[in-house]
């Protein structure tokens, strides 16, 4: 792997640990203005520090982050279909490697939803891009993307998907986490990290699966409404990062949410 490579990898996948905590505000390319995630720079000023990159489309960033931010970027370059649209999956590449490379991205994201009438479509852009990705030194990071069929993650269907972006070429794989879990990250042979998927009951439940996608083999989290969606997303992300950069066990993460959530609550009772 040559150098800028090696080097970008290393901005989302902290050399440290070993460990990566993605934080994933793209949601707006397909969902319009997602809850919490209605005013971009209000969900993502707070957390953007606690992240160690950030995952979003070219408007999202030109529009509402700093251009004078630390954390690095990860473009999501796949879209061209909404929520009320026919399919989700039928997706093409909606940024170009140069403009990647012009916002500095340290990687780009596309979703490849397998086993829909647009599977080869998607495969076939998501190796186009690795093409043009390993020719200029920007990693792909593929989502194995199952649209509205939340009830796909299964482990058989998420190994087949990340198994078939690792052999197309994403240095990064994306993708849920699911019983059998160990089956899917180490017939994987890239780095996977999970998303969170919709939201969760409760912290813990958000706590105890990040906790266990690590034991059983993922390397972080891309994860968004998990996070933004929590009335407290500082105290999230923290924990969240305690998990996956300190091992933290999810009873102990929940202390230090409630811990940090009530930070702020005892210093204005002080005053
Ligand atoms: C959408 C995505 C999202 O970034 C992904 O789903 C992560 O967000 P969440 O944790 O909210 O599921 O790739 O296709």
């Amino acid at each position: 792997m040559d150098w800028g490579m090696k080097n970008r990898i290393s901005k989302i996948i902290r050399p440290e640990t070993g460990r990566a905590v993605m934080l994933a505000v793209d949601h707006g390319y397909f969902l319009g203005p997602t809850r919490d995630l209605e005013v971009l720079k209000k969900t993502i000023s707070p957390l953007i520090t606690y992240a160690d990159s950030l995952m979003l489309t070219r408007g999202a960033l030109r529009s509402s982050v700093d251009s004078q931010t630390t954390t690095p970027i990860v473009l999501r370059v796949s879209g061209g279909s909404s929520v009320i649209g026919e399919s989700l999956a039928n997706e093409g590449l909606i940024t170009s490697m140069e403009d990647a490379i012009r916002l500095n991205a340290v990687a780009v994201a596309i979703s490849i939803f397998v086993g829909t009438q647009y599977e080869k479509q998607n495969l076939l852009n998501m190796a186009e891009l690795v093409n043009q990705g390993e020719r200029v030194g920007v990693p792909v990071l593929a989502v194995t993307a199952v649209g509205k069929e939340l009830g796909k993650r299964d482990q058989r269907f998420l190994s087949l998907s990340c198994r078939i972006a690792a052999e197309l070429g994403a240095r990064i794989v994306k993708t849920y986490y699911c019983d059998g879990f160990e089956k899917v990250a180490s017939t994987c042979p890239v780095p996977c990290v999970i998303a969170g998927g919709p939201k969760l009951e409760t912290e813990l439940d958000a706590f105890e699966m990040t906790y266990n996608a690590i034991k059983k083999g993922a390397v972080g989290v891309d994860m968004g409404r998990n996070i933004w969606q929590n009335p407290k997303p500082v105290a999230m992300i923290k924990a969240i990062r305690a998990i996956v950069h300190e091992n933290m066990k999810p009873q102990e993460a929940l202390k230090l949410y409630e811990c940090e959530k009530n930070l702020k609550k005892s210093a204005a009772k002080k005053k």
